[in-house]
């Protein structure tokens, strides 16, 4: 196990009927910019439970982040928070509304342009605070310090992490998921999934409690993820599948392990140029970086086949092949497509796929050796 430093700070309120603690978790004076997505928690109560929770605040309101969210849209938040004097974040949304709200809570003190957090890495050196209400188990993002950006003047899509964008609180209620379309219910579970795999499908490094940690959180998404389309109203289903996609990339099961996150940073040009769901760039592309990358993770291809997807028999290449094959099938099984013919994306668009990759000179996966040029061999396995 390698060495670490670790905090997560996020106090999580999780369970039946807790947005109401709204109260009691914003600090009280505080004048809250209430920010959500495109209307969905207008049609399903959620809107209404935040609001009454909010009685007593002052509160001004930022509705239309979209999903993969807009830099465009996230600056005229920004210029809201200057104009009203906000001091509070609130993001009441899935992964899109969140990672939003991190980066208006970042760029509300930039000083110089705000898009070098996401094109230089810049430091964060003050962030508004923030809470969430979280709507859609998948990202995590409720419980870390990571956001992901589109820009569509020039269709890209970036990320950054600051421990100062960490959400003061996160709430976490399964019943507000029932509302999901199942595709956004199936993107979750398959996106929740791959962060597991991101962390553990490397080589081993003898980090017994983060391996058995992520192979329970497979497992779970695995058993739970395949009911859940058919049980979409299930309670121990949904706080399974929440309570699992929070775990999944809170950053506990990374501590002290080599980590991959390719698979992600391949994806991200799928969705800026061709509008691809995050979860479908995924569902796509791991099985590509497991096929390219057999040889340097093997051992845990064959740990991960026998202990999730039961692969126990045949040669080493065999129960490497059929593991790469299970894993596609749960995908398929979610419902998502797996190759990029299924999007008609052809030969002719990896170029122009794999250039982000070229110009921000990304060497990609544990052993930082998937440049642009293997990026573009594993998406030709995918077409
Ligand atoms: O816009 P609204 O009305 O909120 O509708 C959303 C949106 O259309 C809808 N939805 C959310 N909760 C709902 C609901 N509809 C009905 N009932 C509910 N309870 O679902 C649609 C998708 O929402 P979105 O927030 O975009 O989905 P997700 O949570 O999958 O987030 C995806 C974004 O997160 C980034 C992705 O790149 C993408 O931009 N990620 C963030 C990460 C992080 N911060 O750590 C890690 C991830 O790997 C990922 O990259
Ligand atoms: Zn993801």
């Amino acid at each position: 196990m390698n060495n670490f430093e670790f905090c997560n700070p996020v106090k999580v309120v999780f369970g039946k009927d807790t947005i109401g603690r709204l109260f009691v978790l914003i600090p009280q004076g505080s004048h809250v910019l209430l920010i959500y997505g495109g209307g969905s928690i207008k049609t399903n109560g959620i809107y209404e439970q935040v609001t009454d929770a909010l009685k007593g605040f002052k509160v001004t309101e930022f509705a239309g982040i979209e999903a993969n969210p807009h830099y465009e849209t996230c600056m005229k938040a920004v210029q809201v928070v200057k104009d009203k004097d906000i001091n509070f974040l609130l993001a009441v949304g899935g992964g899109s509304v969140i990672d939003a709200t991190k980066f208006i809570a970042a760029a509300a003190y930039a000083a110089g342009d705000p898009w070098d957090i996401l094109s230089k890495g810049k430091l964060i050196e003050k962030a508004l605070p923030l809470g969430v209400v979280i709507t859609l188990a998948a990202t995590g993002s409720e419980m870390n310090e990571r956001a992901v950006i589109s820009r569509v003047s020039t269709r890209q899509k970036l990320n950054f992490m600051s421990p100062l964008v960490f959400p003061k609180f996160a709430v976490l209620d399964p019943q507000v998921t029932y509302s999901l379309p199942a595709r956004q219910t199936a993107n979750g579970v398959v996106d929740s999934f791959i962060h597991v795999v991101e962390q553990y499908l490397t080589y081993p490094v003898q980090a017994k409690v983060q391996d058995y940690f992520a192979e329970s959180l497979m497992k779970v998404i695995v058993e739970e993820g395949l009911k859940v389309l058919a049980h979409p109203k299930d309670y121990d289903i949904r706080a399974n599948l929440m309570w699992a996609a929070t775990n999944a990339l809170n950053c506990w099961i990374g501590q002290g392990i080599p980590q991959d996150w390719s698979s992600h940073r391949i994806g991200y040009p799928l969705t800026a140029q061709f509008g691809l769901d995050h979860a479908q760039t995924l569902a796509i592309i791991l099985p590509g970086v497991m096929s390219y990358m057999r040889k340097e993770k093997e051992e845990k291809i064959l740990r991960m086949g026998a202990v999730i997807f039961n692969v126990t028999e045949g040669s080493t290449e065999e129960r490497v092949e059929k593991t790469i094959l299970a894993v596609e099938d749960f995908f398929r099984t979610m419902g998502l497509r797996t190759r990029l013919g299924e999007y008609r994306i052809t030969e002719e668009d990896l170029d122009q796929l794999v250039e982000p990759i070229r110009e921000m000179g990304w060497k990609l996966g544990e052993h930082g050796n998937i440049d642009w040029q293997v990026a573009r061999e594993i998406l030709r396995l995918r077409l």
